[in-house]
């Protein structure tokens, strides 16, 4: 079997892991149930682009049981589980992934899960589509799904720019998957990294974050949780309406580079810190991004304007800068919630990777049907997969009567 990663000796470890993710995500598992006996995907292959977490090692036990061959890559360089990796692989899923990849290794990794002939092509932040849609490589897959905000973004430019060469489902932008997964995965999981990567205590701290959109407004929400005191910076004014609403502090960037202990930055976009910012902030700050390239930091001036540069812990870097300021930059700018921490928890993974796995089947119950465009997840499958959810969670709730379904369907009462 073809696969690249770590140390296969770690294979044990993952698949600890792996139990311990699926135990907490039922929902998935019981899609996994049903494909294991309608086995949708037989004799299909599959190219995965997604970060090598136990909860992604669960979605491949899933696309396996509904009769799928996988190729799996890394979503980012630094965002791999090394020993889930080796379980994969020994559950036969061909992984080409490792933490801490060049950005030459990168590359090669995603040409090598594209090189699979695959028929359909799931991806987080739109790097393997990047590559089969831009290239001149044939691609016969008959669609795609897309995992994040950025991905979007870029599919989107794709469709504009008319090089799309299947349908992509925009998994991000179903109900199910970014008001749980984009604020409250990442609102725990950004917090849990940036405590692993620096052992900071947060109460009485100064902390930014840049841009209140979903992920923006989960990391804001728990950061004043465990008692900082949250800045939020914005160029929506709606968002930071409501970021003011919300009981934020709202100013530029310029002017919250001055008071910040601590900076996180979640806009998909880029430069949100530079240069001028750096030169401004105080001794000891902690920089970080959970947006999903690492191009909101800039790192890249970081590193040419100072004088001196040190690991201190596994995750997190200092700059000294002229003059003796030191920042402290962790898990190198990119996404601090898998740089520097697990990930989103495997409960709200559960939601994300339900629509991972039924956008996967409608695009290829759909195949020939759906134009070369990005579509949204269909009302229906999140309606399911939040009815599931549910259901699995233990909470019942009402139902409309039919004398209530009736008085909200009128008007001349
Ligand atoms: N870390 C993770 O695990 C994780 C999970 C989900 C999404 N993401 C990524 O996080 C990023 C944000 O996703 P989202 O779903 O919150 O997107 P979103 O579109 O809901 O929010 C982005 C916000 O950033 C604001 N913004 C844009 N440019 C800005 C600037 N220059 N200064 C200040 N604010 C600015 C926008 O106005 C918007 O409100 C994306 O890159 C997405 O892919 C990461």
């Amino acid at each position: 079997m073809d696969y690249d990663i770590a140390d296969i000796g770690l294979a044990g470890r993952g698949a600890l892991q792996l139990e311990w993710a699926a135990m907490h995500m039922p929902a998935l598992k019981e899609i996994e149930k049903e494909f294991g006996r309608s086995r949708p995907f037989r004799g299909k292959r599959i190219s995965a682009l997604l970060h090598v977490t136990k909860e992604t090692g669960v979605l491949m036990e899933c696309l396996a049981a509904g009769g799928a061959r996988i190729r799996l890559g890394a979503g980012n360089p630094l965002s791999t589980q090394d020993d889930i990796a080796a379980a994969l692989v020994k559950e036969g899923v061909q992984v080409f992934a490792w933490k801490g990849e060049s950005a030459d290794e990168y590359g090669k990794c995603i040409a090598k899960v594209l090189d699979f002939d695959p028929d359909i092509i799931i991806d987080d932040g739109a790097d393997l589509h990047g590559l089969a849609n831009g290239g001149k490589r044939e691609v016969s897959a008959v669609g795609g799904t897309e995992e994040t905000t950025s991905g979007i973004h870029r599919i989107k430019a794709m469709e504009k720019d008319g090089v799309l060469r299947y349908p992509i489902m925009a998994v991000n932008n179903a109900n199910t998957k970014y008001l749980f997964d984009n604020r409250y995965g990442t609102g725990q999981s950004t917090v849990d990294g940036i405590i692993r990567a620096t052992n900071i205590f947060v109460p009485g701290k100064v902390a930014v974050v840049g841009g209140y959109g979903w992920v923006g407004r989960g990391v804001a929400m728990r950061l004043r949780g465990i008692g900082a005191r949250v800045i939020v910076t914005e160029v929506d004014p709606l968002k930071a309406i409501e970021a003011n609403m919300d009981g934020f502090d709202v100013m530029p960037m310029d002017e919250a580079a001055k008071t910040g202990d601590i900076f996180v930055t979640a806009t998909g976009d880029i430069d949100i810190i530079t240069e001028r910012h750096f030169k401004v902030m105080k001794d000891g700050a902690i920089l970080c991004n959970t947006g999903h390239f690492d191009v909101e930091v800039d790192v890249k001036a970081l590193r040419r304007i100072a004088v001196k540069r040190r690991r201190i812990r596994e995750h997190m870097e200092e700059y000294t800068l002229k003059g003796g300021r030191r920042l402290f930059l962790l898990a190198e700018g990119r996404l601090v919630n898998l740089g520097a921490a697990e990930g989103h928890p495997s409960e709200v993974m559960d939601l994300s990777f339900c629509n991972q796995a039924l956008a996967s089947q409608y695009v290829l119950d759909n195949a020939g049907r759906l134009e070369n465009k990005v579509y949204s997840m269909p009302e229906e499958i999140d309606a399911r997969i939040a009815a599931i959810k549910l259901r699995t969670m233990g909470i019942r709730i009402d139902s409309l009567s039919a004398r209530q379904k009736k008085y909200l369907a009128q008007w001349d009462f």
